[in-house]
């Protein structure tokens, strides 16, 4: 329940650390005043994130970020009400930074300390442009996480599904490796994918339970595959790497889509969500609009720059969890899963 001596107005600073993004964002009053992001380029010749390099970057970029953000906001620190930080999951060290450095300003400033979860917080970033109509199946995708959220009011939510090996995020990432692409994968599998052939090939989908998801196949399927055509024609994947990319991209949307509509059968729910860095891909968006069309439910998918990893999402989450009165310790401690 929310506590009545709150006050109902606040402007909150969020801090999001939890893997390779270091950001900052200041909301007031529920408006998003600045959100700015500083991602970490070294990850890219490593193919992943390194998480000591990446605790090192965000011991250097936290301070000028957070100074950015109430720049950009025309906020001073004596203005904020409160310190909204990711506590978890993600990478400890990480983390760390984050989590410190947002004890260090509320405990300098005099004001509450709120411990946001990340998961949430994606979840957190419909409300931020949305008046969302609840309950809601929400779909998270993100490069640690794939899970189905049956969300019954802005606070309360419950996991049904959930992937029981990778992210599909990650089976991006992982395909993009075998096929000599970037990291992050799935922005460069989605922008090769544009111009190929979805129907090219199809991956097989990994039976599991009820509705939960198994990414760890498809990749190994990729391989294996990629290999056999290989050994016939070296040039197969100069020849084709649009309609790899494309088949890859559309097994995974098909994979994700095939458990929502059966979680749509067994729930009764008046909207649908899309979370999450995955979320930004741009054909999951259109069937997940689809899939919401035929069924008669309304749609709530981040604006790109809410999509993959932010503060403003952290700041939106903490200015929920701030209205709730909950905010934590200076004893508090990361947390590195879910
Ligand atoms: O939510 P996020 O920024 O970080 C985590 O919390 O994990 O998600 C990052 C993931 C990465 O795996 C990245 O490859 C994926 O989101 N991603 C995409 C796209 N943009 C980012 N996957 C598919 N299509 C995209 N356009
Ligand atoms: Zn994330």
């Amino acid at each position: 329940m929310a506590n009545p001596l709150l006050k109902s107005t606040s402007t909150i600073l969020g801090i999001e650390s939890s893997c390779d993004d270091t950001s900052a964002s200041v909301i007031q009053n529920g408006e998003i005043r600045s959100n700015i992001i500083s991602s970490q380029e070294i990850h890219r010749k490593y193919g992943g994130v390194v998480p000591e390099l990446a605790s090192r970057a965000h011991q250097s970029h936290i301070i000028p970020v957070i100074h950015e953000a109430l720049e950009t906001a025309k906020v001073s620190k004596k203005d904020l009400d409160a310190i909204a930080v990711t506590q978890g999951p993600g990478l400890m060290g990480s983390l760390i930074v984050g989590l410190n450095t947002a004890k260090g300003l509320a405990m300098s400033l005099g004001i509450p300390l709120i411990g946001v979860n990340h998961l949430r917080a994606h979840v957190s970033a419909l409300q931020i442009e949305n008046k969302i109509e609840y309950p809601m199946l929400c779909l998270l995708v993100s490069g640690g996480h794939t899970q189905l959220i049956l969300q019954h009011n802005e606070n309360d939510a419950e996991i049904i599904g959930s992937t029981i090996d990778d992210a599909v995020g990650e089976a991006f990432d992982k395909g993009s490796k075998i096929l000599g692409l970037g990291y992050p994968g799935g922005p460069v599998i989605a922008k090769l994918a544009e111009k190929g052939n979805r129907d090219f090939h199809t991956f097989p989908d990994s039976q599991t339970k009820d509705l939960d998801f198994s990414f760890s196949g498809i990749k190994t399927s990729l391989l294996y595959w990629l290999r056999k055509e290989l050994e016939i024609n070296s040039e197969f994947l100069n020849e084709h790497r649009e309609d790899i990319c494309a088949s890859y991209e559309k097994s995974l949307v098909n994979m994700l889509l095939k458990r929502v509509k059966k979680a749509l059968k067994i729930h009764n729910v008046k909207s649908l969500g899309l979370v999450g860095g995955v979320s930004a891909n741009r054909l999951l968006r259109i069937e997940m609009k689809e899939m919401g069309n035929r069924h008669n439910l309304q749609v709530y998918i981040p604006s790109f720059e809410y999509c993959t990893d932010n503060a403003a999402m952290i700041a939106k989450a903490g200015e929920i969890l701030f209205r709730h009165g909950d905010c934590i310790g200076l004893e508090a401690k990361p947390y590195t899963r879910a």
